[in-house]
């Protein structure tokens, strides 16, 4: 590992060309294999995957839609922690134009651009849906060069829309978190747009609810409580019409359904019977991720960024310290301190709380509970002076230098009038890298000073305005960070979602990316996506041997280009990782090893 402070080892692959393709590509030296796709078996009953023919009990015991966050947990007791483990998968979200024969394109509609707003399907086509999202535990073994999912496995596990979950922290009881269903307000069904996530020391699996204002329909009563939070929320976003046909996604039908959603999930992989908890003392919003490190103090600090344009980073110290023993950290999550990120002009920048009673966090407010300001954590922060930020995503630190590395992935809305030393560029359509270091090094300090790592986009359009180091080629240069990860060498690698040949000339995938040195802000791509694909959950083993990768969306139509025929089920911009004329594409989870044995991208 890198030595504090040291230049981090740098990367000595040979970069891949940028130009576009129908299939994933990894740097030359390296082997790219597909271990799970949509639809493959999970449990042990699961049947065949049947596109045509697909039903929510064979989805349930399928592999989900829209692979995004891995969380890797080694085996106790394994012969080589590094090859043989837990796979933990989000399924974030499900596009139904390329999952289901003969719908067609539907309108495109919500925030994100895709094909959304479907309205008229059927509760069989819902059913699957709902089964499609949530999450996977897989057994993952390598043997030789190849990992394979163990079928049978006592740990494989499906998470749900509909799995029993409880809530707890702060929050829990809370009368806005009561529903005709649950009129204690402490136990929901299943879990919602879980984009990124996070692993606990105490081997836990963090899953964050994201998007979840797009599952809700239906009209709030005149005058209801919920109003002002759920117009901060996007909340009924309308892109699914679940509310058609299950009644707790309607807010006319059941007001305070929605507030049981937008939380980070903790998850023991290790017993499949374990009920998932809802931990509200991390606040809810549109989290991306929470990646987490601990406090020189001993306490656990977790990162998570809130995806909507203009809103804010967040940071959460636990109470308690992390003392190693499993059952006793178990429930670390739900006695904390939440606060959000203020990022001065001067380059120095402060945590402020938000803790009830302090500051503006009063009953004047709307604010009588620690509940009240957890349930509305955006409305809270806005009222304390917190920097608006161009969509953060992924937030992560880097135990070998403690600095952190929050993606910024565009916001093409921010006025020249709204720019700041945080947020610099007018119609911010690439995005950009903030990395902060906690004063001291210590993630529990209040205060911290920040960088723009990079300003992403073309750097050979002066406009663009992009700051990469000149060292990066015309193929290194990528937009849109989303995800990204720290490797065992301290080593950051950038995932983005947004690139497609008619944006950027090129599809999403992995950049490499220098940030210590002389060579700091120089990037190399390393791997890419097939079209349509944006890459999720890079992930490696202990060891940095194998780098796990998350493809979403492949066979998704470049929205930049206009002579493209919408991407349909019968007619996707790829068909991979198949390529059968009767397979539609695969969100798919592939594999990275290096040729020989190694560790990845050296
Ligand atoms: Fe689900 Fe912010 O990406
Ligand atoms: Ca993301
Ligand atoms: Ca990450
Ligand atoms: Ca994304």
């Amino acid at each position: 590992a890198a030595q504090p402070g040291s230049a981090t080892p740098s990367f000595g692959f040979r970069e891949l060309s940028s130009t576009p393709t129908d299939r994933a590509e990894v740097a030359s030296g390296h082997a790219a294999e597909v271990l799970i796709r949509w639809g493959d078996p999970v449990l042990a009953d699961a049947p065949a995957f049947a596109p045509t023919a697909q039903t929510g009990p064979a989805q349930a015991r399928q592999f989900g839609y829209n692979n995004d966050y891995l969380g890797y947990f080694p085996l106790p007791g394994a012969a080589n922690p590094s090859r043989h483990g837990l796979l933990c998968v989000n399924h974030e979200y499900t596009n139904e134009e390329l999952m289901f024969p003969g719908l067609g394109r539907q309108d495109a509609g919500g925030p994100l651009g895709r094909a959304k707003a479907f309205s008229g399907m059927t509760a069989g086509i819902v059913a699957v849906e709902m089964m499609a999202h949530g999450g996977s535990v897989l057994e993952v073994r390598r043997e030789g060069d190849r990992w394979r999912v163990v079928q049978g496995s006592r740990y494989a596990r499906r998470i749900t829309a509909e799995t029993p979950m409880a809530i707890t922290g702060p929050a829990a009881g809370d009368p806005r978190m009561r529903t005709s269903a649950d009129p204690q307000g402490r136990r929901v069904l299943g879990m919602l747009n879980n984009c990124a996530g996070g692993r606990t020391p105490w081997g836990t699996w963090l899953t964050c609810e994201e998007n979840v204002n797009g599952y809700f329909t239906g009209r709030l009563p005149e005058g209801h409580r919920e109003t002002a939070n759920y117009r901060r929320m996007g909340i009924p976003g309308r892109w699914y019409n679940w509310g058609d046909h299950v009644d707790r996604f309607n807010v006319e039908k059941e007001p305070n359904e929605a507030n049981r959603f937008g939380w980070v999930v903790e998850i023991d992989p290790f017993d499949p019977a374990s009920t998932p908890k809802k931990r509200t003392a991390l606040g809810r919003f549109k989290h991306e991720g929470a990646a987490g490190i601990v406090s020189r103090d001993g306490r656990y600090v977790l990162y998570s960024g809130d995806d909507e344009r203009f809103d804010y980073v967040y940071r959460f110290v636990t109470a308690g310290r992390v003392s190693g023993d499993r059952a006793r950290d178990a429930d670390l999550l739900d006695s904390g301190t939440l606060f959000v990120a203020r990022y001065n002009a001067d380059g120095s920048g402060d945590w402020l709380p938000l803790v009830v009673g302090e500051g503006p966090l009063t009953s004047a407010n709307g604010f009588h509970s620690q509940a009240d300001v957890l349930i509305e954590t955006r409305r809270a922060a806005d009222l304390l002076g917190a920097t608006r930020m161009d969509r953060p995503e992924d937030v992560e630190a880097n135990p070998a230098t403690d600095k952190v590395y929050v993606m910024l992935t565009n916001n093409s809305r921010r006025k020249a009038e709204e720019v700041d030393a945080a947020n610099p560029r007018a119609d911010n359509r690439f995005g950009h890298i903030v990395e902060m270091l906690p004063d001291g090094r210590d993630h529990a300090a209040p205060r911290f000073t920040w960088d723009i790592l990079v300003r992403c986009g073309d750097p050979a359009v002066a406009t663009v305005g992009a700051t990469f180091n000149s060292r990066t080629s015309q193929d290194g240069w990528f937009g849109m960070p989303d995800n990204c990860a720290v490797d065992a060498d301290g080593r950051l690698w950038v995932a983005t979602d947004g690139n497609t040949p008619g944006r950027t000339g090129r599809n999403d995938g992995v950049w490499a990316m220098e940030t210590e040195g002389e060579a700091r802000g120089t990037s190399k791509l390393f791997f890419k996506c097939p079209f349509g694909a944006e890459l999720c959950g890079p992930e490696f083993t202990p060891d940095g041997e194998t780098f796990f990768v998350a493809i979403q969306h492949p066979g998704e139509a470049d929205p930049e280009d206009a002579s493209a025929a919408p991407a349909t089920y019968e007619n996707p911009s790829t068909r991979w990782p198949d390529f059968s004329p009767d397979m539609p594409p695969r969100p798919s989870i592939v594999a990275i090893t290096r040729q020989g044995g190694g560790k990845v991208g050296s």
